[in-house]
């Protein structure tokens, strides 16, 4: 986990990803050259304003989408060059998907333990032992046989991650999974993928645009206009039950690098300072230092 001394390997990595929409002939970069590398068994969240192109870059690292130029690598799956039947592999038994529409995750005349063995009857191999165990880690050994009616929107959500997790992926991708709920469901969901991810080693990666949700989980990263502009990191793990402080005392904020050297100056600091496009840079002992021109 995150305190190990080894050299980790990412499990996602994104290089330079850019993607373009074309929609009659108007073109929207929704990723213009993101950098973005995920360690195994994370609980991390990837935050940002509506139309930031969290989506757009869920929907890549899930196989759905290809990206217009740049990579994207996961669990050793180059997502840029993948056949349709690659892609149907992959998207059935590497990655896990739960929806920010409760709705869309579950068939709504199934019980809860049909709809998880959904997944594993389209690989051909229910096991009817494993979706109770899975519905079981997400705390709903008491809901097998309800039907999507019968939960709450919280209850519903937990079982689209069991089902998200029936195939055993190594990624589970969750794209504002907490949008339609009240606060304290939002937190059990919070719960539920770091259990899920100790229990079973699956990698997560939460999209938001929930500050509090953000301050919940082991490492948190900003996108701004299709890029990543910041990286948030938790000094220690969340405890069950512990309140989210977002005070900056239990977390270490830094400016990331793209792999030209680039870094972004958050458009708050760019204000109070009234930077325009220029800065000095000075190099002092450890510390590099960006100054306002004399001129200005
Ligand atoms: N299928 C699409 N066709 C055209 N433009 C799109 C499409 N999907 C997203 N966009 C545009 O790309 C940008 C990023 O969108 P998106 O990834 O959905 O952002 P977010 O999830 O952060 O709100 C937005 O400007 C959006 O309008
Ligand atoms: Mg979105």
């Amino acid at each position: 986990m995150a305190s190990e001394p080894t050299i980790r390997e990412p499990i996602i990595s994104c290089d330079n990803l850019v993607k373009i929409y074309r929609v009659s002939d108007l073109e929207v970069m929704a990723l213009q050259g993101l950098d973005l590398r995920i360690y195994p068994e994370e609980v991390m969240a990837i935050i940002g304003a509506s139309g930031s192109g969290k989506s757009t870059l869920l929907n890549i690292l899930g196989g759905l989408d290809e990206p217009t130029a740049g990579s994207a690598v996961v669990a050793d799956w180059n997502l840029g060059r993948l056949t349709r039947k690659q892609r149907l592999i992959y998207m059935r038994d590497v990655v896990g998907f739960v929806w920010q529409n409760v709705a869309r995750n579950l068939v709504p005349y199934l019980t809860a333990l049909e709809n998880v063995l959904v997944p594993m009857i389209l690989c051909g191999k229910a096991d009817r032992a494993w979706a109770r165990e899975l519905l079981e880690a997400v705390g709903l050994g008491h809901r097998l046989h309800h039907r999507p009616l019968e939960m709450s929107g919280g209850e519903q959500q937990r079982v689209a991650i069991a089902i998200a997790l029936a195939n055993r992926p190594k990624v589970l991708l969750a794209d504002e999974p907490t949008g339609a709920l009240d606060t304290k469901s939002s937190r059990q969901i919070l719960e539920v993928f770091h259990h899920v991810s100790s229990e079973y080693g699956v990698t997560v990666v939460i999209v938001t645009h929930d500050r509090s949700m953000s301050y919940a989980v082991d490492r948190f990263v900003q996108i701004r206009d299709g890029k990543t502009s910041t990286e948030t990191v938790r000094r220690r793990p969340l405890e069950a039950g512990e309140e989210v402080v977002q005070d900056g005392t239990s977390h270490d904020e830094y400016v990331v690098l793209d792999s030209a050297g680039r870094l972004q100056i958050p458009p708050e600091y760019r204000e109070a300072l009234g930077i325009g496009d220029r800065l000095s840079v000075e190099m002092e002992d450890d510390k590099i230092i960006l100054r306002l021109p004399q001129d200005a």
